[in-house]
């Protein structure tokens, strides 16, 4: 696995490698790789001949309070990582790479960019879209993976491939889980061997929603409601969402049509911990027995 710092040097690697007509996918990362990451290199790999895994914390995305001093970075582990996972280039910019002096562009998707991760993270999509973008620009792999676990993240490239016309394929690889459920996150480090078991609870509260949603409720505030209940059940978690939509637009209606595909959206603080989630289920065309219990305040 060769270590490529400069984008004048990737541009001509993947520039030669396309020449000689080889498949290349691009695995975006912030790097700490977990599980997570790991199953993108790999299942990049059964994709294609060439593998490029880019690792950069991306200043752009964190607002102003948040931990991109602390992110944790762990190099020497990541490279052995990636180098046993399938990764044939590891692309490790520096910021003065990605942001040349004098920068001034910047991509922005509107519309649902602005709900749910958007109110709490207002700068972020800029900044994701952004980022990648531009290693889109200087990598224009094939394919491109990306984790499940930020699922508006998600929809968000799929809307920069088709806004920006790459002719990229998007791949979503599902979320990696804990025994106990807890979805695989670089921030996952950051939580104390209590607060690692409270975060269990996040899952079960996808879980019951999804099981209400199996058995027939389709109103958005009672699914929201169910996971709401699970959540008030652990007095350390400080919910910043918990909120269904539909899976494709993100758009909130009253009731959920028969066979629709929906988004179940989790963002909680755990201390100080910012932990996501999220599960996808479909309104059953023909409901179910409902389940009957008290639901609080919503
Ligand atoms: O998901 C991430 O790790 C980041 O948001 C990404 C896609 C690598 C962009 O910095």
């Amino acid at each position: 696995m060769e270590i490529i710092t400069k984008v004048t040097d990737i541009q001509k690697i993947t520039s030669s490698l396309h020449s000689v007509n080889k498949k290349i996918a691009l695995v975006p990362t912030m790097g700490f790789f977990h599980e997570g990451h790991l199953c993108l290199m790999r299942r990049a790999k059964e994709l294609t001949d060439i593998v490029i895994t880019s690792l950069f914390v991306n200043p752009a995305q964190f607002g102003p309070n948040e931990d991109f001093e602390q992110y944790p970075r762990d190099f020497e582990n990541d490279y052995k990582s990636a180098e046993s996972n399938g990764t044939n280039y590891l692309f490790f910019p520096s910021t003065e790479q990605m942001y040349p002096k004098g920068d001034l562009t910047k991509i922005q998707i509107v519309g649902f960019t602005k709900k749910f991760e958007g109110v709490t993270r207002p700068q972020h999509f800029d900044g994701v879209a952004t980022i990648v973008s531009k290693l889109f620009n200087c990598i224009i792999p094939d394919y491109a993976l990306f984790g499940q676990k930020d699922y508006q993240q998600v929809l968000l490239i799929k809307q920069l491939v088709r806004d920006m016309l790459y002719n990229i394929n998007i791949i979503v690889v599902p979320t990696v889980r804990e025994d106990d459920g807890l979805a695989l996150s670089s921030r996952n480090v950051y939580l104390s061997p209590e607060e690692r078991l409270q975060a269990g609870i996040i899952f079960k509260a996808l879980e019951e929603a999804r099981g209400a949603v199996f058995e027939g409720e389709n109103r958005r505030k009672m699914i929201n409601a169910y996971m709401h209940n699970i959540l008030r059940s652990e007095p350390n978690i400080r919910i910043d969402y918990a909120s269904s939509a539909d899976a494709d637009t993100l758009d909130e209606p009253e009731t959920f049509l028969p066979g629709e595909h929906i988004v179940l959206l989790i963002a909680a603080y755990l201390g100080k911990t910012r932990l996501i989630d999220n599960s996808i289920v479909s309104i059953p065309m023909e409901p179910g027995v409902k389940k009957h219990y008290f639901v609080e305040g919503i």
